[in-house]
């Protein structure tokens, strides 16, 4: 394990088990991972920066290894308040190549000394995004073993609540 924090930002709407595979293997190689949510997403998000957070944090209450913060702005700039120098961005298929590629090459050319690490999930949740969870639940479908249990009872108060989820 090396002695060194690492950043793994996102939107985490809401955090999938994708999400959780990738933090469990980021615990494996440093002694920190910094979930970094990012506040305001293009889309708009289905969950608030504050219930985006807590899922993270009560999924990971038990690891005081990982820690949960909401950021906004750059990240390389987040990432030097953090006091980190690496990304961790999950790959799941060719398909997320470009943009991540894309994303990697201009954090580094904003801030040379950032590394993007990145790392493939489980096969079994190489199919799995935030988008396709959101729309499964918001069209009645059951989204267990996709999320952690926490997160699939808040999607199904969702989809019944006065706030009904928009597939977007
Ligand atoms: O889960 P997502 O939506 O794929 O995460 C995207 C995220 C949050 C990593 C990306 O949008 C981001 O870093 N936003 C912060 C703004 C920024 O630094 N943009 C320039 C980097 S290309």
């Amino acid at each position: 394990m090396l002695k060194m924090s690492a950043l793994y930002p996102g939107s985490f709407d809401p955090i999938t088990n994708g999400h959780v595979d990738i933090i469990e293997r980021g615990l494996k190689v440093f002694d920190r991972v910094i979930v970094a949510v990012l506040k305001n997403p293009k889309k708009h998000p289905l969950f608030t920066t504050k219930e985006r957070v807590k899922m993270v944090q009560d999924i990971f209450a038990s690891r005081p290894a990982v820690e949960v913060r909401a950021f906004d702005g750059l990240l390389v700039d987040f990432a030097r308040t953090q006091g980190t120098r690496v990304v961790i961005r999950g790959l799941r298929a060719i398909s997320d190549f470009e943009y991540e590629f894309q994303m990697a090459l201009m954090n580094r050319s904003l801030e040379p000394e950032i590394e993007t690490f990145f790392m493939m999930p489980s096969v079994h949740y190489s199919f799995l995004s935030s988008n396709l969870v959101r729309e499964v639940a918001a069209l009645g479908g059951s989204v267990d073993g996709l999320v952690p249990p926490a997160v699939s009872r808040r999607l199904r108060s969702k989809v019944r609540g006065p706030h009904k989820v928009q597939i977007s």
